[in-house]
């Protein structure tokens, strides 16, 4: 499973890039609004640093704009992907990009059917928000599988990414389901690594180490 890294911040992306595990990043209009560079310039300087997909993401409503806003935004950096939400003019949008060679991540996606469609359209990616509907007392990570299923079923090419990623635990699970993509924000990357046992053992050895005999 490839490991994306949801943030716009770039000493995180740095950081996870030094770890040697980061396959990609994604980012939407609210990460961004976290940093402080212009919105241009961190998207140059966030695809200088990964050797991978950088999602950016496409607020404009009507399908003709889309286009228009994403071909600005893969003129970037050649490993620019657009975002671009379920909606029909998102649709009409991702059919044209994906005809011109553009890659598409169809993005806030809550439903199987919304997936299904995205695919139909050509999307290269597509991004259930698992969070967010665990957040309503629905099972995220069921949609994932829906998903999964349903891409299988019919040979679609178009890669799943588990977003709104919230514990490790979603990580665990993406992974036994075979999703294609997880994207992970930093404080989960983090904690992915940790485990006390590993803690206590190595705080053993070092003890140990010490009191073994040397030249
Ligand atoms: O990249 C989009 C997604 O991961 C957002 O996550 O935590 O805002 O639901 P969250």
């Amino acid at each position: 499973m490839k490991i994306f890294l949801d943030t716009a911040n770039l000493d995180q992306i740095r950081e996870a890039a030094s770890w040697g595990i980061l396959d990609g990043v994604t980012t939407n209009p609210t990460l961004m609004s976290k940093e402080n560079l212009k919105f241009e310039d961190l998207v140059r300087e966030i695809c200088k640093i990964v050797n991978g997909p950088v999602n950016v993401e496409c607020v404009s409503t009507q399908s003709e704009d889309i286009v228009k806003e994403a071909k600005r935004h893969a003129k970037l950096a050649e490993n620019v992907v657009v975002k671009i939400p379920i909606c029909l003019e998102g649709l009409k949008a991702t059919k044209v990009l994906s005809q011109e060679g553009i890659q598409v991540n169809t993005t806030l996606i809550f439903s199987p059917n919304q997936a299904f469609l995205a695919a139909k359209a050509g999307a290269r990616y597509v991004s259930p928000f698992v969070g967010r509907l665990d957040d309503i007392s629905h099972e995220g990570m069921d949609l994932v599988d829906q998903i999964l299923v349903i891409f299988d079923n019919y040979g679609f090419e178009t890669e799943v990414i588990v977003a709104s990623i919230r514990h490790p635990l979603h990580v665990v699970e993406a992974a036994l389901m075979g999703a294609d993509i997880a994207t992970i924000p930093f404080v989960v990357l983090e904690k992915m690594i940790k485990h006390p046992l590993t803690d206590v053992g190595m705080d053993r050895f070092l003890k140990d180490w010490s009191r073994v005999k040397k030249k």
